[in-house]
């Protein structure tokens, strides 16, 4: 695959270091460290409102880096945005293709969007569609798609440009457990065939569980836990001192619902009264 500049080697996918954003008075993202290694699908967890979405945003330099750093592959996204912008495809947490268009329409939309060349542009579009099963739908309008075709549209969109880094801002949300699996099934299957990183937000921790390397788990503004799956599962059983193995989802309501401070103090309150609270937080 050629990129017009090569990115320096042995660069982490994203490298984010005390990044903030503050929308007014609400800082949505507030000195936020995170490295997503190359190759890996790393997940960004956290409750609604934990400042995931505007994260990703500024990555994707769709956001400027008012404070702090974010490179990817080495890219600096405030002062290199097209370079970074050529390295990523994104799939939004709000709807992104238009239902008055079909499939192939749309995907091509985003290859002229994302400076994919003119003369590989039909061959590309034909080849994401295909990625993501969506060959005999290609021609029909999108309004005619499922959710899950829909999702898998979006899906074809960011990779049409064959990005290194896919971002996806929940995935699978809405849809039931057969078109989810698909969804990850495809992401897959481009990974192994390219090598290209993830990074996800997702509300489903036991997808998380299955299909993610590291997760993050992100409370007002910063990652509050970091590491593999089991890691923090074991992690939160240590603290707790119990033999059965606690689920993804109780480390989430763990971090999300322990009022914590400051994650660098060491270790969380332990909060094993905590209902299932999904705090608005902001
Ligand atoms: N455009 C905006 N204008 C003002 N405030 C915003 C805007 N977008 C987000 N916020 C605020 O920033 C904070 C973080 O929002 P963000 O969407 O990043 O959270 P999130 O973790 O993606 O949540 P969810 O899981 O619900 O998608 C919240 O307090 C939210 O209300
Ligand atoms: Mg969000």
């Amino acid at each position: 695959m050629t990129s017009d500049i090569p990115a320096p080697p042995a660069a982490d996918a994203v490298t984010c270091t005390g990044l903030t954003y503050a929308f007014g008075r609400t800082r949505a993202v507030d000195g936020l460290d995170l490295t997503v290694r190359e190759g890996e699908v790393f997940g960004l967890l956290g409750p609604n409102g934990a400042g995931k979405t505007t994260a990703l945003r500024c990555v994707t330099t769709l956001l400027p880096v008012p404070a702090g750093t974010v490179r990817v592959f080495g890219r600096d996204a405030a002062g290199e945005r097209m370079a970074v912008r050529r390295l990523l495809g994104y799939v939004p947490q709000q709807l992104s293709a238009d239902s008055g268009l079909t499939g192939r329409e749309n995907v091509a939309l985003f290859a002229r969007v994302f400076d994919v060349r003119r003369r590989e542009r039909a061959e590309r579009v034909t080849q994401a569609l295909a990625a993501v099963g969506l060959t005999d739908a290609a021609d029909r309008l999108a309004k005619t798609y499922s959710g899950g075709m829909v999702r898998r549209l979006e899906l074809a969109q960011a990779l049409v440009s064959a990005p290194r880094l896919l971002i996806l801002d929940e995935p699978t949300i809405g849809l039931d457990p057969i078109a989810r699996t698909d969804v990850w099934d495809h992401i897959n299957a481009v990974r192994a065939a390219t090598g290209m990183s993830v990074l996800v937000t997702t509300h489903y921790m036991e997808e998380a569980d299955q299909y993610c390397d590291r997760v993050g788990l992100m409370h007002r503004g910063r990652v509050r836990a970091l590491g593999t799956p089991a890691e923090l599962r074991r992690g939160l059983a240590e603290r707790r001192g119990t033999d059965t193995l606690p689920t993804l989802e109780d480390v989430f309501r763990d971090v999300a619902g322990s009022g914590l401070q400051d994650p660098s103090g060491g270790g969380f309150r332990d909060v094993r009264s905590t209902r299932r609270t999904a705090h608005r937080v902001g």
